[in-house]
């Protein structure tokens, strides 16, 4: 039987493994106190979590989970990214590192498991390991990303693009909402910004990259599956959209109306019915009007797009028609319309050599060889991290599929499957690795 955790609930106990590691039942009890213990960092007042890059409760989030990095015997540092990192050596030290991580950073009312779940069944893994005194032919990692949702400063893994080296200087001078650069809130935050290129890792030194992370659609959960292998990450881009109309009085005839809110919302509509007529998912989830008033025509309005595909050009192919689309509305209703991209990720494939060893993973489980395969229309830090090394990620069952939201929630059942899996997986690819070497 599972049981569904919320924010509170008792947890369940199990007993100790042979090998004086926690048992996976009580190790999920313990992430799911854990999780609940996070979620308390949360700058709002109204009880919601919201945990952003650079920020105070990004450092109260990256204390306390080094402090359990620390009690899971692994070395622990903060990279210059203020990525929170930690260490087990292999059998000797200094080897190339297997990382498995996620992050810590969460969107506006935010659910209590999206990233933070795989650092802390990571966290778990590398403890288990350690204290079942298996020596790996490798060292093992753990990363916990500060920022992977881009909610403060729009764009999105920003921890991770500095680990994989691809971090843009330019960056540095996108403001957040408040008008703080991100050059300043590494400053407030303890980081000197000029030592970015110090948190960025050589392919070398890496033998690839774990992450287990909640499905944010309800595809497991419908199929009643614990677990499911990611094939490959949707490509993202995100656009700010402006529409230019004419200001003017609310009794304006028609003719002479030049609305910019009523052609964003016929551009709005033209989005989706363009994104689902070329199989992509499109979502208009900021819009702003200006002057906002209730006796004025919008004279201006801007809004974001976020637009996912499997295929980058599949993806490329649905803006270029949403872009025709727009001049249509645009040009109908005289008005004129601009589009700054303010971020973009190449879709991303897991190697065949992870997903087998997520695989040999999930016949750990009581899932046995029954494994389903996903694809991932969210972004991750996988996909960044693609960029210097192979990937491979796992998805556990949410309650109906709901993420990005406070309802998430994940079965203490699920977790201990999750923690079993990732540590088969680990297992299965330091035997490869003793068979090939
Ligand atoms: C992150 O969760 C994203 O998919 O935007
Ligand atoms: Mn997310
Ligand atoms: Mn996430």
């Amino acid at each position: 039987m599972t049981t569904e955790h919320q924010a509170g609930a008792p947890s369940s106990t199990g007993a100790p493994s042979s090998t004086g590691a926690p048992s996976s039942t009580v190790a999920a009890a313990r992430i799911l106190e854990r999780c609940d213990v996070l979620a308390t960092h949360t700058s709002r007042s109204d009880g919601l979590i919201e945990r952003v890059y650079l920020s105070p409760e990004h450092t109260a989030v990256n204390t306390l989970t080094a402090g359990w990095m620390t009690e899971a015997g692994l070395d622990t540092w903060q990279d210059a990214a203020g990525n929170q990192c930690a260490r087990r050596e292999g059998v000797t030290a200094g080897l190339p590192a297997l990382l498995l991580g996620s992050h810590l950073d969460t969107v506006p009312a935010a659910g209590r498991y999206d990233g933070i779940l795989g650092v802390l069944v990571a966290i778990a893994v590398a403890e288990r390991i350690g204290a079942s005194g298996t020596e790996l032919p490798f060292a093992l990692e753990v990363v916990a990303f500060g920022d992977e949702e881009g909610t403060r400063f729009g764009t999105t893994l920003l921890g991770s693009r500095a680990l994989d080296g691809t971090w843009q200087p330019e960056w540095l001078k996108l403001r957040d909402a408040q008008g703080v650069s991100l050059a300043e809130a590494f400053t407030a935050f303890g980081l000197d910004p000029a030592a970015l290129d110090t948190a960025a890792r050589r392919p070398a030194e890496l033998l690839g990259y774990l992450e287990v992370h909640i499905e944010q659609a309800p595809v497991l959960f419908d199929s009643h599956r614990a677990l499911g292998i990611v094939t490959s990450i949707a490509g993202a881009v995100r656009r700010q959209i402006t529409i230019e109309g004419h200001a003017g009085h609310a009794g304006t005839p028609w003719h002479a109306r030049r609305d910019a809110l009523a052609g964003a919302s016929e551009a709005i509509l033209a989005i989706e019915t363009v994104a689902r007529s070329t199989g992509l998912i499109a979502t208009v989830g900021h819009l702003q009007v200006f002057p906002d008033a209730v006796n004025v025509i919008p004279g201006r309005v801007e809004f974001s797009l976020d637009l996912r595909g499997e295929h980058d050009a599949q993806r490329d192919a649905g803006w270029a028609r949403i872009t025709a689309a727009l001049g249509t509305a645009c040009e109908r209703r005289g008005l004129t319309f601009t589009t700054v991209q303010t971020h973009t990720a190449a879709a991303a494939h897991c190697s065949p050599r992870l997903r087998a060893a997520m695989a040999a993973g999930i016949r750990c489980t009581a899932q046995g060889a029954d494994a389903p395969e996903l694809l991932s229309m969210a972004g991750h830090d996988a996909m960044a991290v693609a960029a210097i090394t192979e990937i491979g990620m796992l998805f556990v069952r949410c309650t109906n599929g709901v993420s990005h939201h406070p309802d998430e929630a994940v079965t203490e059942a699920d977790v201990a499957a999750a923690i079993d899996a990732l540590e088969g997986a680990v297992l299965a690819l330091a035997a490869e690795y003793v068979q090939h070497a």
